[in-house]
């Protein structure tokens, strides 16, 4: 959100929480503000709570549809009576900390480093966001608090703002937190950092630099002390005692502990992310891989592809997962190390096994799967495409590369890229390529081949297909020129990688016949197919109308 809000090029940028109502105000103190004619500033508003649920709050109710609708039908009810209530009955709600972010647009970041990728709405980001800001000394940070009295209705059985007090992801953004920024490196301390402040002095707004001296070294050094100050002055930061659970969050929080706490059941990520006809699209990665399934991950996010699964082999991908707010979980083989699992290694087998496993189980409860690779690139959306083969048909790539030969040929099944329903006679034949594969020495991909075509490919049919005979499982090998692998008409080896896939037609690209995860990114980046930015951890792809720069979403 902070990323693609830096790059909009307005005169201000204003990003507000959406339980906030903002009261005309905003442009008075925005105009203020830029009289004050700072180089690079950054405004801050914390916002005020009205609890209960009388008769006002019903009229405050329809103020809040008011603003949010822009309609103007309730003239009973006149702005400074609600600016009045809202200044009597209000509460500072301290949990919630900044509310409102507003600045002025220009090279300069809001703060200095990485902002980590924490989940919107589960604490802790706004605090830490603050802190950096004023540590970075980069822009002049202005508390508009009080000048800008914006509030938020409490109705009837609303809690208070703060966010679950445990929760995987409050866990996940302190330890983010923690380990992120100003507080990886030292203990935060802001001595002699000025804080300005803007209030209202009569009819006017008036402008305090603050030397907001002494403050805690605590971690969570909350937004409300600069709210609470006296109204005069803003000398003595005296916070008051709050019950406010996401500052007495305990950040014990090492990685094992979070996720160990808040693992997510396959079950329930299937109710969350599959298509409405229960389709998903998977992919089984071991942590060596984690930046190809980011590079996948964006391409799907680009696409808007979002019912997609990360099973994970080992903790640390799993741990990386949870972390980048990944629908992750663990296959059922957890292996604890991954430090060497390249192709044809013993981790490597472990892991491919792992793979035709985990796509039974999620067949078993019901769910076709499009598996995927990490390491295949998608042009386009294959799913409607692989499913208009319909039940009973396992559409999966070949990996034969001639042209003269036919794709169904011995072990020229690719498991990497496949659409399996979830019918018996597909859930039949995983089982048997599940059980063929245990006993082999090899990795999993003879044991489809063999299962489901048999061996030498005596259950081949025509020239593109076989048909398992126990179960009538068809599989039809996918076109070559609009599924390639990665040794077809050495498409990765031509200067114009997209575009040369583009005259093909191709679907997707199989970024297979190349050993070695670091050489796959190298080509993948050389082919301008590489879709994240490990730095910022974020996906990277220029958006239609900036052409010109890259932005980062
Ligand atoms: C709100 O809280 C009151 C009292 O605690 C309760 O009687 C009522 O059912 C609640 N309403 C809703 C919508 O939960
Ligand atoms: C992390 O937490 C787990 C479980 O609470 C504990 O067993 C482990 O020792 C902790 N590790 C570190 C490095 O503190
Ligand atoms: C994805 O969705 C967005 C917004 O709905 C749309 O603008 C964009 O064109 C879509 N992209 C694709 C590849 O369909
Ligand atoms: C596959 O069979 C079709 C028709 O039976 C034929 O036209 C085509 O050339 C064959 N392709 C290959 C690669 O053998
Ligand atoms: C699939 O298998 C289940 C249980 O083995 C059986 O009850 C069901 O009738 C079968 N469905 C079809 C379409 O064969
Ligand atoms: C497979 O197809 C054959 C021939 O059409 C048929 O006799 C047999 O019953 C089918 N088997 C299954 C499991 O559907």
């Amino acid at each position: 959100m902070v990323a693609r809000a830096r790059s909009v090029s307005s005169g201000v940028v204003v990003i507000v929480d959406p339980d906030v109502v903002l009261p005309p105000s905003l442009t008075k103190v925005l105009s203020h503000v830029r009289s004050l004619q700072h180089r690079h500033w950054l405004m801050v508003a914390t916002s005020k709570t009205l609890p209960g649920s009388s008769l006002a709050i019903d009229k405050l109710h329809q103020v809040r549809i008011f603003f949010f609708s822009m309609v103007s039908f309730f003239s009973d009810l006149n702005l400074m009576k609600v600016e009045d209530y809202v200044s009597k009955n209000g509460r500072w709600s301290e949990c919630g900390g900044v509310k409102l972010w507003a600045w002025n647009p220009s090279q300069v970041p809001l703060h200095a480093g990485v902002l980590p990728p924490f989940r919107y709405g589960a604490g802790f980001y706004n605090q830490w966001m603050l802190n950096e800001a004023i540590a970075s000394e980069l822009r002049v940070v202005i508390d508009v608090s009080e000048a800008l009295g914006a509030f938020q209705i409490l109705l009837s059985n609303d809690t208070i703002q703060a966010p679950p007090s445990s929760s995987w992801e409050v866990d996940a953004n302190a330890r983010l937190a923690r380990t992120y920024g100003s507080y990886a490196f030292k203990p935060p301390h802001f001595s002699n950092q000025p804080v300005a402040r803007l209030f209202p002095c009569g009819s006017q707004l008036c402008h305090q630099s603050c030397d907001a001296g002494g403050r805690s070294q605590a971690l969570m050094t909350s937004f409300r002390r600069y709210v609470h100050e006296s109204e005069s002055s803003c000398g003595k930061l005296s916070a008051p005692q709050l019950d406010c659970s996401s500052s007495q969050h305990q950040v014990s929080g090492n990685l094992s502990s979070i996720t160990s706490g808040y693992s997510y059941q396959l079950e329930s990520l299937l109710l969350k992310v599959s298509s409405p006809d229960k389709v998903v699209v998977l992919t089984v990665v071991s942590h060596s891989y984690r930046d190809m399934l980011m590079s996948w991950v964006c391409r799907l996010r680009h696409l808007n592809v979002t019912n997609y699964l990360v099973a994970t082999i080992d903790k640390e991908m799993y741990q990386f997962g949870i972390l980048q707010g990944l629908p992750v979980f663990r296959t059922e083989s957890g292996r604890s190390d991954s430090k060497d699992c390249t192709f044809g290694s013993s981790c490597f087998k472990t892991v491919t096994k792992s793979k035709s496993r985990t796509v039974l189980r999620i067949l078993e409860l019901g769910y076709s799967v499009l598996f995927s690779d990490v390491d295949v690139y998608w042009f386009s959306s294959p799913i409607r495409e692989l499913m208009a083969f319909g039940p009973g048909v396992l559409a999966a790539q070949t990996d034969e590369y001639n042209e003269k030969e036919a794709v169904n040929l011995p072990r020229r099944l690719n498991s990497g890229f496949y659409f399996a329903w979830s019918d018996n006679a597909t859930i039949v034949s995983f089982r048997k390529i599940v059980k063929h594969a245990a006993k082999s020495k090899l990795s999993e991909q003879p044991s489809f081949y063999d299962v489901l075509c048999g061996e030498d490919g005596k259950h081949r049919k025509g020239n593109s297909s076989c048909v398992e005979p126990e179960t009538n499982l068809t599989v039809e090998f996918l076109d070559r020129w609009r599924y390639p692998n990665g040794a077809y008409k050495l498409i990765w080896d031509s200067k114009d990688v997209r575009g040369t896939c583009q005259r093909l037609g191709c679907v997707i690209l199989h970024n297979n016949w190349k050993t070695g995860h670091q050489q796959k990114i190298e080509r993948q980046t050389r082919a301008g197919l590489w879709e994240y930015d490990p730095e910022t951890r974020m996906c990277s792809r220029a958006w239609k109308n900036h052409e010109n720069s890259k932005h980062l979403y």
